[in-house]
């Protein structure tokens, strides 16, 4: 349908800012991922994003924030996104096969990358839905594991399926020949499910006040001497979580005057 399509009339002129799509998982009905080919230029550094979309009818671009999820070794892109049966761009983009191509803007930003924080021990990182994303990034950078202890991945959502993605990424993560070793002496995983049963259930930010997560992963609380946190997630739950680290004392930081503390939200397209 796409006029972005590699297999169209090959007179179709080439977007400079295009990209093939080399892969697509969907995960549930409303999640899915995908890759597609890297710029030869593109360097970025985990936990930024980038702009992507396709080409709207009128032919100009439609163009959306996406957390690149992959490691910055990978030699492909990789994303994971929502689909939104009305969303602009997300209605269409959940039918891309491998082949077709996107629109990759290669100017990567954004606050959830480690120079943004202070040097401490242990790094939090707290994400909702697919707010998990620029975490894929992180947790595969071995500068995570040079600069940390431990590093404590958070993911709240609503159904057990939901939290996919993030369990297979973290297997994946734990037996990687480069980063496995690293991971499995300093990564732990702490999903948690609201609408569904499973084994732990309920908003890590009522758990976080409850003190149930520092009981279940054996730690003490937060301290804004040692503990540094990012953020992904919606609006609500960035402003909830921002207010339980502010109570332990840690800042917010940025780029520009790195703190205890960064956050972003989960862009949906
Ligand atoms: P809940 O089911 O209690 O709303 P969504 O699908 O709405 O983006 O939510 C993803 C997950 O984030 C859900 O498990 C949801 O829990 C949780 N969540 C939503 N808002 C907040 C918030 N303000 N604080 C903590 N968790 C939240």
């Amino acid at each position: 349908q796409t006029a972005l399509k590699t297999d169209a009339k090959p007179a179709v002129k080439t977007l400079p800012d295009a990209q093939t799509v080399t892969a697509v998982r969907h995960w549930t009905g409303d999640l899915f991922s995908f890759r597609v080919t890297r710029p030869q230029s593109l360097r970025f550094r985990s936990g930024e994003f980038v702009m992507i979309g396709l080409l709207k009818d009128d032919g100009k671009p439609l163009l959306r924030a996406y957390s690149i999820a992959s490691p910055s070794w990978d030699d492909e892109l990789e994303f994971y996104s929502i689909k939104v049966q009305d969303g602009p761009l997300t209605s269409r983009l959940q039918h891309i096969q491998p082949g077709d191509q996107i629109i990759l803007r290669p100017k990567p930003v954004g606050t959830l990358v480690l120079d943004a924080l202070l040097p401490g021990k242990r790094l939090w990182l707290f994400a909702t839905g697919t707010g998990i994303a620029p975490f894929a990034s992180l947790i595969r950078d071995p500068e995570t594991y040079e600069r940390y202890d431990e590093i404590i991945l958070t993911h709240t959502c609503r159904e057990v399926a939901a939290l996919d993605y993030g369990r297979e990424l973290v297997e994946e993560t734990l037996n990687h020949e480069f980063i496995g070793e690293e991971a499995r002496a300093k990564l732990r995983y702490f999903p948690t499910t609201t609408r569904e049963e499973s084994p732990q259930m309920g908003r890590i930010t009522d758990l976080l006040r409850s003190g149930e997560v520092f009981e279940k992963l054996g730690i003490p609380p937060i301290n804004a001497e040692t503990d540094r946190g990012m953020v992904c997630g919606s609006l609500a739950f960035n402003m909830e979580i921002k207010e339980i680290l502010e109570g332990y004392g840690l800042r917010e930081g940025a780029n520009s005057e790195p703190a205890e503390y960064v956050v972003e939200k989960a862009f949906v397209g």
